[in-house]
């Protein structure tokens, strides 16, 4: 029986469940498959631990698993920018194919390593890296390969809705509900890239790239973190019939992309509107298909180890396998600055007159109003917080008049805005 013989750069949270996997279905595989699949070398940083695999095949020297002859896959679940690229980049020059899932590494150098596999002959397989679980860049690459894809709108990052779900849920504040993640292992000690939204930026610009064949770069992505989002915004929203997502969007205007990571108040009655705690869902608008939505489970040790996976079978069958990439065909990426109904929540003091000067100064901006609500608590001078809901308008109109009313001293700290996904 045929065997493919891999090499796996990093024994962590991915690189174990893959090793799981392997041995609770391995045999499985081998028979659905006729042909044997097993881990040969690995790649840690400390060899004294004790790991899933004999002792005999873990190693901290790259050159043994990247160059070993008794390696036909290189598995890059290491993480991290360096020196994960120059190991990939080693791997397919050794006449390696690559499957990975580190989202950062690609996201940054991704159009280096694609044409480094396309001029070295080698695949390289990276749907864990978008998602975890959920094969969806198999299936933007191939099942809709002959739609027209114009329009994306997915929550890519599963500590940001965990965090989110659970202030909605359980009325936890900010600080509370990442302490939750963290506990649950949802989150890293410093959850800073996946709250600020770089980390579904990095998983936006894959998407963006197999969808459009387009280069992308990080400071292309218009980015908004959660961590401005107050108990008072997830309430106020629910009362309205919405829920905040963090969401990200890419889609096609004119001539150009325009992407971006922001949280957004979405209608209970959208698709994205259940999608829960540290789950992901992502929507695809088509030409020929309309609406298709992939569900899932976007991290952990065996969804993820099941993306690496599918990916290592895919190169059993389909050995010339390759992501469709032509850079050539690449499209302008702009933010367009685009139109719809925001959300406003203004802190101010409990003074006379401040309220009315927050609604002549939208007024005055040809912004016009559909719900408004004020909490203003305590005694006169307190603090409390005007929430507005508008009709649609543009991004470039609500930035002047947020500045102006600022200007005015009615507010007592910047104001949130959150665009509305009708
Ligand atoms: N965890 C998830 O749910 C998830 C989901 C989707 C994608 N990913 C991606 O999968 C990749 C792996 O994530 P993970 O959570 O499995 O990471 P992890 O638990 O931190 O494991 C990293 C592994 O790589 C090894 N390593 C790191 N740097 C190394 C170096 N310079 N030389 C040799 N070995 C090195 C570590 O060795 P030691 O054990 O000796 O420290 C460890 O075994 C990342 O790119 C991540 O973004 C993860």
């Amino acid at each position: 029986m045929k065997a493919t013989r891999l090499g796996i750069l990093g024994l962590g949270t991915v690189g174990s469940g893959l090793v799981d996997l392997l041995e609770k279905g391995g045999a499985n595989l081998r028979h659905r498959l006729d042909h044997e699949i097993r881990v040969t070398r690995a790649l840690v940083r400390d060899d004294t631990r004790e790991r899933r695999l004999p002792s005999s095949m873990v190693t901290t020297d790259p050159a043994q698993v990247i160059e070993a002859d008794d390696v036909d896959v290189v598995v890059e679940l290491m993480g991290g920018i360096e020196p994960a690229r120059s190991y990939i980049l080693r791997a397919l020059g050794a006449g390696k194919s690559v499957v990975t899932a580190n989202k950062a590494v690609l996201a940054r150098h991704g159009a280096e390593l694609l044409a480094a596999s396309h001029a070295s002959g080698r695949p390289i397989g990276f749907e864990a890296s978008v998602c975890g679980g959920i094969p969806l860049l198999r299936a933007i690459s191939t099942g809709l390969i002959a739609d027209e894809v114009d329009q994306m709108v997915g929550i890519l990052n599963g500590t940001s809705n965990f965090v989110l779900s659970r202030m909605h849920q359980d009325g936890l504040d900010y600080a509370t509900a990442v302490a939750l993640a963290q506990e649950r292992g949802l989150a890293e000690a410093d959850p800073t890239l996946d709250v600020n939204g770089s980390d579904a930026a990095h998983k936006l610009i894959l998407l963006a790239e197999i969808m459009f064949q387009t280069a992308v770069g990080l400071d292309q992505i218009e980015r908004e973190g959660i961590e401005a989002i107050e108990p008072i915004d997830i309430q106020t929203a629910d009362s309205f019939g919405y829920v905040i997502k963090p969401v990200a969007v890419a889609k096609r205007v004119e001539d150009a992309l325009d992407l971006r990571v922001h949280p957004a108040l979405v209608p209970y009655t959208h698709v994205l509107g259940p999608v829960s705690d540290e789950y992901n869902a992502v929507l695809l608008r088509g030409e020929a298909t309309g609406e298709t939505l992939f569900y899932g489970r976007g991290a952990g040790s065996l969804p993820t180890a099941s993306a690496v996976l599918g990916d290592i079978v895919e190169l059993v069958r389909h050995p010339d396998w390759r992501i469709p990439w032509d850079p050539a065909k690449s499209t302008k990426v702009r933010h367009v600055p685009g139109t719809s109904r925001f959300y406003l929540r203004f802190p101010v003091h409990d003074r006379p007159g401040l309220i009315g000067k927050v609604a002549t100064a939208l007024g005055e901006h040809g912004v016009s109003i559909t719900h408004a609500q004020a909490r203003l608590v305590g005694a006169e001078g307190a603090a409390g917080n005007l929430t507005i809901l508008t009709h649609v308008t543009s991004e470039p109109v609500i930035a002047q008049v947020l500045s102006k009313i600022e200007k005015t001293g009615a507010v007592r700290a910047p104001a949130l805005s959150l665009r509305i996904l009708d």
